[in-house]
C-alpha cells in the first residue's frame, strides 16, 4: 500500500500542534478501512498532565464520526529520527487496530518504518482479557 498521502497529511497537520511548552510538534494521521483519513496533532496544557498526543487527537476524530477500524497510523514528530507512540497511544492504538495494520514512524517524506502492534505492544491488554 502506498502511504505517501496519509505521510503528507501527518506532516501537514503537525503544523497545527499546539507545543507552547515543550516545543516539540507531532503530527498524526490515520486511515481507517473504508479508506477515509483523519488527522490530529499534539494539544497541550499548562497543566501538563492534560496534554494530548497526536496520535489520540488523530484517533479520537476518527471515532468521534463513527470510523473506529484502524487500516494505518503515520506519525512524524519534531526531529531528524523517528517517534515512536508513547505509552498511552501505543494503548490507544491497540484498541482500534488489529494484527495488520501499519503503524508507520516517518522520518521525513521519504523516510518511514512500518511496524505492526505486536512490535510496539507485545503483550497488549486488550478487551479479551476482561472476560472472566
Ligand atoms: N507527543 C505526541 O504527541 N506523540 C508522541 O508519540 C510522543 C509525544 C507529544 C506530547 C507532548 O506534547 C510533546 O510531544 C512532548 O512530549
Amino acid at each position: 500500500m502506498d502511504y505517501r498521502e496519509l505521510v503528507r497529511k501527518a506532516l501537514e497537520i503537525r503544523e497545527r500542534a499546539y507545543a507552547p511548552y515543550s516545543n516539540f510538534k507531532v503530527g498524526a494521521a490515520v486511515i481507517m478501512e473504508d479508506g477515509k483519513i483523519y488527522s490530529g496533532c499534539n494539544i497541550e496544557n499548562a497543566s501538563y498532565g492534560a496534554t494530548n498526543c497526536a496520535e489520540r487527537t488523530a484517533i479520537f476524530n476518527a471515532v468521534t464520526e463513527g470510523n473506529r477500524k484502524l487500516k494505518a497510523i503515520a506519525i512524524v514528530g519534531d526531529t531528524t529520527t523517528y517517534t515512536y507512540p508513547c505509552g498511552i497511544c501505543r494503548q490507544v492504538i491497540s484498541e482500534f487496530c488489529d494484527e495488520d495494520t501499519d503503524i508507520i514512524l516517518v522520518k521525513n517524506e521519504k523516510e518511514y518504518l512500518t511496524k505492526k502492534i505486536d512490535d510496539i505492544l507485545p503483550g497488549a491488554f486488550t478487551k479479551k482479557d476482561l472476560i472472566k
